[in-house]
């Protein structure tokens, strides 16, 4: 089966043809795309939606006829089109959803609508290399993205129950807002990330908020006020200072989401933990994870590769496979407060 699949929630406007096998546990990428206005958002310092949406209108058309040509196929060879539809900018979604349903009703094809924060989780289940293990259920899912930082348990491809997430701000969202403290442009969180290779690890030390609480939820909120704080007691900051406060809030955040995502695995016996969203795409997150996972006895961490960590319409592609509602172009609209849900 091939699936077109088209991801536009936020500045990004992604294609990408897909292939799986009835049997096959992985989804097999044919081609993938994503152009992204981000360098006209690096100038405003985060995404204004009516710029990132006009330039979605432009890049859509485009970015399918490539995908399909570098996908080495005909339109006939096309099963189904898949399309986020939400959560996201409404303007965004709609350029996605909009040309999925005009494709769909010009090509006779049927329609399958994606959840953004599914499609984040199921890029692990995209054939990255020949030695991929299996992934098992109960599976623990986090996703930590600019916008989301949510845990939930994955039954199975149809029973997935959202166990907790932020209260205030996202962990990217974190990354990004103390980056631009620090004068980086947006996204900060790579920046913060390379800064934070050149810190003192003893140098700072910022609060975990809610780290022993029993719940899943989060809260990064407190963690930009100990940043603020900080900085402005500094009349400029050094380099040294840069490196150390990205070393002291990438460490808080990462140590956050490692005890909380491994708290809720080992209390719905997960067989395994699934990662997803642009903040997964840090390495610092990766490898800690693996260890303290590791130590607890959960082996099977999986970690999409880097690109398929942010924003992309692979990943789209991939939910649909595994959760495949065909449905008619008529039913399908842009959903910007959508939630994790089926
Ligand atoms: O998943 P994504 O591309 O878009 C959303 O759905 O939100 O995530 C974007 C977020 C941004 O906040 C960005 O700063 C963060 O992911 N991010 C990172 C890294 N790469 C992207 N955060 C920390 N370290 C990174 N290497
Ligand atoms: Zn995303």
């Amino acid at each position: 089966m091939i699936i077109l699949a088209f991801e536009t929630s936020c500045d990004e406007t992604a294609a990408a043809i897909l292939q799986k096998g009835k049997y096959e546990p992985f989804v097999r990428i044919k081609s993938t795309n994503v152009a992204s206005s981000l360098p006209l958002h690096a100038k405003t310092g985060g995404i204004i939606p009516e710029v990132a949406a006009r330039k979605q209108i432009e890049y859509i058309l485009p970015i399918v006829e490539k995908t399909i040509k570098d996908a080495n196929i005909a339109i006939v060879d096309i099963d189904a089109i898949a399309v986020t539809i939400g959560p996201g900018l409404i303007g965004s979604l709609l350029v996605g959803v909009e040309t999925a349903k005009t494709l769909s009703y010009i090509w006779d094809k049927p329609l399958i609508p994606v959840n953004h924060l599914f499609g984040h989780i199921y890029a692990n289940f995209i054939q990255q290399d020949s030695s991929l293990a299996f992934i098992e259920f109960p599976a623990i899912g986090l996703v930590v993205s600019g916008g989301h930082t949510d845990i939930v348990v994955m039954y199975n491809h149809k029973k997935i129950q959202w166990l907790g997430g932020t209260r205030d701000d996202a962990a990217g969202e974190a990354f990004d807002k103390i980056g631009r403290l620090l004068g980086m442009p947006y996204p900060a969180g790579p920046l913060i990330e390379k800064q934070a290779e050149k810190g003192d690890p003893k140098a700072i030390i910022f609060p975990r908020p809610l780290i022993s609480s029993p719940d899943f939820d989060f809260s990064f909120s407190g963690l930009k006020t100990a940043a603020l704080r900080t900085i402005e007691r500094e009349k400029s900051l050094s380099q040294k200072q840069i490196a150390d406060i990205s070393y002291a809030v990438q460490q808080a955040i990462v140590d956050v989401i490692t005890a909380k995502t491994l708290r809720a695995a080992e209390k719905y016996n997960a067989k395994s933990i699934l990662i997803g969203g642009g903040v997964a795409a840090n390495k610092a997150l990766c490898v800690n994870f693996k260890k303290a996972a590791s130590k607890k006895g959960f082996q099977k961490v999986f970690v999409p590769h880097k690109n398929l960590c942010t924003d992309n319409a692979a990943m789209i592609g991939a939910a649909a496979f595994f959760q495949y509602q065909k449905h008619s172009w008529e039913d399908i609209q842009a959903k910007p407060e959508l939630y994790f849900q089926l």
